[in-house]
């Protein structure tokens, strides 16, 4: 599968099955999340690979729309890392995570697995929920919390392309 089609292959996957994501697989995915463009190569973010069970329920049990996080083979948060991002004196580490986060979810597609992204920044109460769940510092906001593992589930694939939403001038 190359990137043309895990971009139109991707849906988000609230149903997983048994079956863990491989370290292998894992590194790749982590990698592919780095190697997202960045504002002024900061980098500022950190990753957060939660596999353990209990800590999994912990985070599913913060929002409805997070449920499906017990069940996947792990979760994988972004988090931006506020101490590094400070010296540009804009927030684009909110992007810079956003770009790490489809990066993930692109990759993960590719090597077979299901994702789907569960939003956590800016809703302060997810922040801090999921931050105390880390036990991440202060300087370390989570992003996103993505469930990952492997598919129960097959939605089609959707076209979203709306020709009237593009201005060429
Ligand atoms: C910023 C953001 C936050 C999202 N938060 C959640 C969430 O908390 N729970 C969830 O089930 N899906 C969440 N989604 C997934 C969207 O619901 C999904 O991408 C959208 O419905 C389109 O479906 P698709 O991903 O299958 O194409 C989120 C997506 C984005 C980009």
């Amino acid at each position: 599968m190359d990137v043309y089609e895990a971009i139109r292959e991707r849906r988000s996957i609230r149903r997983f099955k048994e079956g863990e994501v491989s370290p292998e697989d894992l590194e790749k995915i982590l990698e592919a999340a780095m190697m997202a463009p960045s504002a002024r190569n900061m980098r500022p973010y950190e990753f957060y690979v939660v596999k353990n069970g209990a800590k999994r329920a912990e985070i599913a049990a913060i929002s409805p729309n997070f449920r499906m996080v017990k069940d996947a083979a792990a979760a994988i948060v972004v988090c931006g890392r506020l101490d590094i991002a400070a010296p540009l004196g804009h927030d684009f580490w909110v992007q810079d995570c956003a770009a790490a986060t489809e990066n993930i979810l692109l990759q993960a597609k590719e090597l077979g697995y299901g994702t789907c992204w569960c939003g956590t920044y800016p809703v302060e109460e997810r922040v801090e929920k999921v931050s105390a769940a880390l036990e991440a510092t202060k300087d370390t906001v989570p992003f996103a919390v993505i469930a990952i593992g492997v598919p129960d589930e097959k939605p089609a694939a959707k076209g979203f392309y709306d020709k009237t939403r593009v201005h060429i001038i």
